[in-house]
């Protein structure tokens, strides 16, 4: 099965990108053909200092290869290394309604928040479709944030299928119902528009002191709380054995226990999940030469199906 993914390099990966997406490729990487990219070009909507994506570029590829994405399995690469995607953009942006994009939530939330639209961010989606239709991909692992543009990619493949004959492989997301949303420091989505992240390589203190911050009610210590309602113990299921869920889980049904308690066990299970993960990456930022060849490699691999699937559709659509 063919699994594609993207990540936006806007910023250092947090626990949201992690639970809800980046474990979902580490997993799918040993049994399937995963590609899996850094998607610049949607970085640009928000990022317009040169500098700063390039940056921004290099540290997502080592995070993603800290965390465990190995190059050697699953194929990694930067979004604008295959042009081929741009074009397959633009062929399907002739095909969609304005409506479709109207509706997209991740615009008009934007639009909300005086962020001002410009034309990349309203026709983001349908780059998101090229990128997911150009390696013929059925399955796209995500968070239920992006759930939406998926359906935006099914119903322009579904439509340009119908007006042209069969082209596109119809593409499925796959959400972890239990990480679809991973929370923040504030109980909302956790989210780097936000401001309310919790990093994956953050400074080791630096996270504790945000994890002591997290927000949480002024209930009385004795008062019995619902586990499954509160942000703070979701958020310490992510890092918690079973057991140690287990324990937590009965101390909220039960009352009397303290919120600093449950925070000081997410830091420390969270420094336990991380540790291994920073050393890994601090190996990794010595090898610049290993993480380069990675992506050319990865480049190679995924501009090879992009052009045959843009071959197939511009034999469809009458431009070849
Ligand atoms: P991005 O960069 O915002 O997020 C990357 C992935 O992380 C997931 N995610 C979360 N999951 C659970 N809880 C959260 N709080 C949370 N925050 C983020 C996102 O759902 C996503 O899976 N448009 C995409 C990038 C993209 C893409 C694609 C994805 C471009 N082309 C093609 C799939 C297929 C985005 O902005 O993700």
């Amino acid at each position: 099965m063919r699994v594609l993914s993207g990540i936006q390099p806007t910023g250092r990966f947090h626990w949201g990108n992690y639970f809800g997406a980046i474990k979902q490729y580490i997993e799918l990487q040993h049994e399937h053909d995963g590609y899996y990219f850094i998607a610049d070009l949607h970085a640009l909507t928000t990022i317009r200092e040169p500098a700063e994506i390039r940056a921004n570029v290099k540290d997502a590829a080592l995070d993603l290869l800290a965390l465990g994405l190995n190059p050697d399995k699953a194929t990694l690469f930067v979004q604008s290394h295959i042009p081929e995607v741009s074009e397959l953009y633009w062929i399907l942006m002739t095909g969609t309604p304005l409506g479709l994009l109207e509706r997209c939530v991740a615009f008009k939330d934007k639009e909300a928040r005086g962020i001002k639209a410009d034309a990349g961010l309203f026709t983001y989606p349908v780059l998101m479709a090229a990128d997911i239709l150009a390696y013929d991909s059925q399955c796209v692992p995500v968070g239920e944030d992006q759930n939406q543009h998926i359906e935006v990619c099914r119903d322009l493949a579904r439509s340009f299928n119908a007006h042209y004959g069969e082209t596109f492989v119809m593409p499925s997301a796959r959400i972890v119902k239990d990480t679809a949303k991973v929370p923040g420091t504030d109980g909302q989505k956790m989210s780097k528009s936000y401001g309310n992240t919790l990093g994956l390589f953050e400074d080791a203190k630096e996270l504790r002191k945000k994890i002591m911050r997290i927000k949480t009610d002024l209930r009385p210590m004795e008062d019995a709380k619902d586990p499954d309602t509160d942000h703070l113990y979701q958020l310490y299921s992510l890092f918690a054995s079973d057991e140690q869920r287990e324990e937590v889980r009965a101390l909220y049904l039960k009352g009397g226990f303290g919120y600093g308690d449950i925070k000081k066990r997410l830091a420390d299970a969270a420094d336990v999940f991380l540790n291994p993960l920073r050393e890994r990456r601090a190996v990794l930022a010595s090898d610049e030469a290993y993480v380069a060849r990675a992506l050319d490699q990865g480049a190679q691999r995924a501009r090879k199906v992009a052009r045959e699937v843009l071959d197939r559709v511009q034999k469809a659509c009458g431009i070849k």
